[in-house]
């Protein structure tokens, strides 16, 4: 990311007095659609990310310049000010969480670009908001803990982009550490920090580029099923908090007390608690062929019994089975995106070469290719 292109175009438009932060996109190994459901995720956040050149103004507006958008949008911080700019809602939405929660950020001026693929299931909206929280609550010195910039940010998910998701996205985007990635329990909130540098292996990104409509309809339904499923176990069984609590027995008892759809909506995310904890085992003994076989058990998953994978997701994976990739899934929260691969080094240039090629054939365009790069999380940058 050009960061001099950044602060060149805040000069211009709002004078030379600027910071400069931004907060990253995220990869997520496995556990998906679990944030919600009070599960495990084991997330990293990724050298790509959102970057902003921030001023206060001294007004009680914000005026903020899109350089991937070419565009302006300026707005108060009153609810009824909220900006018709989908981009621009996310700002505004940080902005209004903040002040729900008692903190008041003034006005300021940003100008702001990134280089997360949009729509490819990297996270580049938590990436955006996570940018803003992280710079307001800095430059502000208003004192909120990492835990609650990242609820800010989902918050304004849910209230004002009307997706309500989890955690994980806006967690990895503030806590990502460089090298690491993090398995957190959604519902504790615990996480630790594991180092990861898979020998041997690659861990790349194939992006479809296709996003489908409805998904964030479609993500809020499957968040429907899940509690549905979660209020019918816990009528007999106080105990259960989230689904994730539940087993396959628990989720039997009630089988015929709900949809087909419900019941495998949350067949799924039972069996992900599982495939989580096992890759957890499995990287502490750098066992990666098991790593693997539970990553392609999670595409079964989301694909079958989830319904969140499409066409050119569900090829990509084929693909890579048949190129003897170690692991391959829907990353996100699916409808689109990219398929996450742990690839053995030497196969890596034949599975990238069959992909383009077969995919290309089928799509007629050729997904893209990023190699992941684990990084540090929300930061200043000087
Ligand atoms: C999206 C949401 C996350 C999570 C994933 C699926 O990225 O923002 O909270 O639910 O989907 O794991």
């Amino acid at each position: 990311m050009d960061i001099n292109q950044i602060k060149d175009k805040f000069k211009s438009l709002f004078g030379n007095e600027l910071r400069v932060y931004t907060s990253p996109g995220r990869v997520n190994l496995i556990g998906e659609h679990t944030d919600y459901n009070g599960g495990y995720v084991f997330p990293g956040a990724i050298d790509k990310g959102i970057y902003a050149a921030i001023n206060p103004n001294r007004t009680d507006k914000i005026r903020a310049y899109s350089i991937d958008y070419q565009a302006t949008s300026e707005f108060g911080m009153r609810e009824e000010d909220a900006p018709k700019e989908p981009w621009a809602r996310y700002i505004f939405g940080v902005v209004r969480e903040m002040q729900k929660r008692c903190f008041q950020p003034k006005g300021f001026d940003t100008v702001f670009a990134g280089d997360v693929p949009l729509g490819a299931g990297m996270s580049s909206s938590a990436a955006l908001e996570s940018t803003f929280v992280f710079a307001l609550n800095d430059i502000y010195n208003l004192g909120i803990d990492k835990f609650e910039l990242a609820r800010i940010g989902q918050s304004t998910e849910h209230n004002y982009c009307g997706v309500k998701c989890g955690i994980m996205d806006q967690f990895a985007s503030i806590f990502g550490k460089k090298g690491h990635l993090m398995r957190l329990n959604c519902a504790t909130m615990e996480f630790e920090y594991f180092p990861f540098d898979p020998k041997g292996y690659k861990v790349v990104l194939l992006d479809t580029v296709v996003k489908h409509e409805l998904a964030s309809s479609a993500y809020n339904k499957r968040r429907e099923s899940c509690e549905n499923a979660c209020k019918h176990i816990q009528v007999k069984h106080k105990e259960i908090k989230y689904l994730s609590d539940a087993t396959l027995n628990l989720l039997e008892e009630i089988k015929n007390e709900i949809s087909h759809e419900d019941y495998m909506r949350a067949k799924y995310v039972i069996g992900e608690k599982q495939r989580v904890l096992d890759v957890c085992d499995a990287l502490e003994k750098g066992d990666y062929e098991t790593v693997g076989d539970r990553m392609y058990g999670t595409h079964f998953g989301m694909s079958k019994e989830y319904e969140v994978s499409c066409d050119e997701l569900d090829f990509l994976n084929d693909i890579a089975k048949e190129c003897g990739v170690t692991g391959s899934r829907v990353m996100g929260g699916g409808f689109g995106g990219c398929t996450i691969n742990l690839v053995k080094e030497e196969l890596y240039d034949k599975f990238i070469e069959t992909a383009k090629e077969k995919f290309n054939k089928k799509f007629g365009h050729e997904p893209k290719v990023y190699d992941v790069v684990i990084s540090d999380g929300a930061r200043r940058i000087e």
